[in-house]
């Protein structure tokens, strides 16, 4: 029988990518290019499948486009927010993501955006590296500890529960705002907050790790971040589509906020030139999940998911 056809619009591991070989006629794209709409719409019609990622968009006007022929999107992201899922569960197109494989180097991500916002981390490091740094006292580059301080997670799920066991080790005493709260065994002592108001009333350090939804848009805006203790962290490393910018870049500005760690910007990529321009800002370009074990281990999760769809199988991942 012949393979199915995939469809992988950039570059994986080269593990991921043989093994994409050996079970599926793959099509690849060798210069990791990003396909603009219209290549999209035209690559992923000669395929059965597509494993994108959260770099390609599939909206409902991309997926309206797509033949019978694609059946399935098989996401190399845990994010689905770049898939219109109605549009796909409309026109009968399966999609899957990739939960639980990127939890620890996504949390690794936003312990690094805590303490290099905490700790002025760019700063110092862009003033050693011009060769600027022609000064000390104990009054020069003084941060915010963390260690002992309240540390607030909007969003509970997996990533967000890792974190949190990372912040632990600093002493943090954790704080949450879930649809849900969770068990005894999975919460560990933190504490629940019904509303989003009155987790931010509480959080020293807020990390943000829902998933970006037309509800979650711009949930942290500026009357969100006036709740904040004066002088509070933002860390985000879920999406930037969660973060009204401009707010943020007032909030830093002011000292509302002491300072942003930022994975993820509402442009990506290119990220906020106003926020670079902010020394209190620690910012990287949407890295979560970029370790090599990570990489592999959601290309793998991705291949399950489309092996057990053309096995006949439920895949385990799947979002629509
Ligand atoms: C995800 O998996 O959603 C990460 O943001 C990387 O795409």
């Amino acid at each position: 029988m012949a393979k199915p056809k995939l469809l992988i619009p950039r570059k994986l591991t080269d593990a991921v990518q043989a093994r994409a070989a050996r079970d599926y006629d793959v099509v690849l794209n060798e210069d990791d290019h990003v396909f603009s709409k219209d290549e999209l719409i035209a690559k992923s019609s000669e395929a059965d499948a597509v494993l994108p990622c959260h770099s390609e968009h599939f909206s409902a006007e991309v997926i309206a486009a797509l033949p019978d022929r694609v059946k399935i999107i098989a996401n190399h992201s845990v994010g689905t927010d770049h898939v219109d899922l109605e549009a796909a569960k409309a026109k009968g197109i399966v999609v899957t993501n990739t939960p639980d494989v990127l939890s620890d180097a996504t949390a690794e991500i936003a312990i690094l955006c805590m303490l290099g916002a905490a700790r002025r981390g760019a700063e110092g490091d862009a003033m050693v590296r011009a060769g600027a740094w022609d000064f000390w006292s104990p009054a020069f580059m003084v941060g915010r500890q963390v260690t002992g301080k309240r540390f607030g997670v909007v969003g509970m799920g997996r990533v967000g529960q890792v974190t949190a066991e990372r912040a632990r080790g600093f002493g943090m005493e954790v704080h949450y705002h879930n649809r849900r709260r969770l068990p005894d065994h999975l919460e560990k002592g933190a504490t629940f907050h019904e509303t989003l108001e009155s987790l931010l009333a509480v959080s020293d350090v807020l990390s943000l790790h829902c998933p970006s939804t037309p509800e979650s848009a711009g949930m942290i805006n500026a009357r969100t971040l006036a709740l904040l203790p004066a002088g509070a962290i933002l860390v985000n490393t879920a999406r930037g589509a969660l973060v009204d910018e401009d707010d943020l870049i007032a909030a830093l500005k002011s000292g509302q906020l002491f300072a942003a760690g930022l994975d993820v910007f509402q442009t990506e990529p290119g990220g906020n030139p106003e926020l670079a321009k902010l020394s209190n800002t620690f910012l990287l370009p949407h890295i979560g999940s970029a370790t090599d074990q990570t990489r592999d281990a959601m290309g793998f999760r991705a291949l399950d998911n489309l092996d057990a769809f053309f096995a006949g199988q439920p895949p385990k991942d799947r979002v629509a």
